[in-house]
């Protein structure tokens, strides 16, 4: 399994020093959330951001999440920026098949995310337009809240409706029920807490890997 560490729980004065360290314990990709405080009630960082690490790190793959109820002003500017793997959300109010496709004509992965209450069959018609289903376990907005073991069930449900991309879960996850997700057919690990809190991130991500 992928680990891909939140920088939502990395020290914002010392981005760059928690960000290398993420990449000396063996990290996959590195997760980075923009949130819009309309579609969730909370702001977070800039394209800068993302062009910046982009720069800094150039091999690490960077997982962009909009939490955004406008992204389609977005897509572009953050495939600019450096994205690999760019997820929108499937409850906004948009053509969101239509985004998906243009992610994936740009050569870059496009997720498709899920909030807590959405259920798996509600984006069954999407299921063909994306590479990634980034399926939430607590309510998007905010690092460190408890995951929602419930959401195991959403992960059998795309599994079972014949979905075989890549299945990944953001919040809460934590090596306490990270075997439990990858029994569950996850694929790639959002860790912000559980990650840059880590007292050795290199062990955690070497027992993930093994998964
Ligand atoms: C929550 C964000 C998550 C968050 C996860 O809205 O999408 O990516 O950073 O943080 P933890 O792992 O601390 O729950
Ligand atoms: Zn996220």
């Amino acid at each position: 399994m992928k680990v891909a560490p939140s920088i939502l729980a990395a020290d914002p004065l010392n981005m760059e020093r928690d960000v290398q360290r993420m990449i000396d314990a063996g990290t996959d990709w590195l997760h980075v959330d923009i949130m819009d405080a309309h579609f969730v009630p909370n702001l977070s960082f800039s394209p800068a951001l993302a062009e910046a690490l982009h720069k800094r790190f150039p091999g690490l793959p960077l997982d962009v999440h909009l939490m955004m109820d406008n992204p389609e002003k977005y897509i572009g500017v953050f495939i600019d920026a450096g994205a690999s793997v760019l997820t929108i959300h499937a409850e906004i109010d948009a053509d969101v098949a239509a985004m998906l496709d243009h992610i994936r004509s740009r050569g870059v992965k496009a997720g498709l995310s899920v909030k807590p209450g959405t259920p798996a069959e509600s984006i069954r018609h999407l299921l063909p337009h994306a590479d990634m289903v980034l399926v939430m376990t607590v309510e998007p907005g905010f690092g460190g809240q408890k995951f929602n073991a419930d959401m195991l069930g959403k992960l059998d449900d795309l599994r079972q409706m014949g979905y075989t991309g890549l299945l990944e879960a953001d919040g809460g996850v934590s090596m306490g029920n990270i075997a439990a997700l990858r029994e569950h057919g996850l694929d790639v690990a959002v860790m912000g807490t559980a990650m840059f809190r880590s007292a050795d991130p290199r062990a955690d991500m070497d027992a993930i890997h093994a998964l």
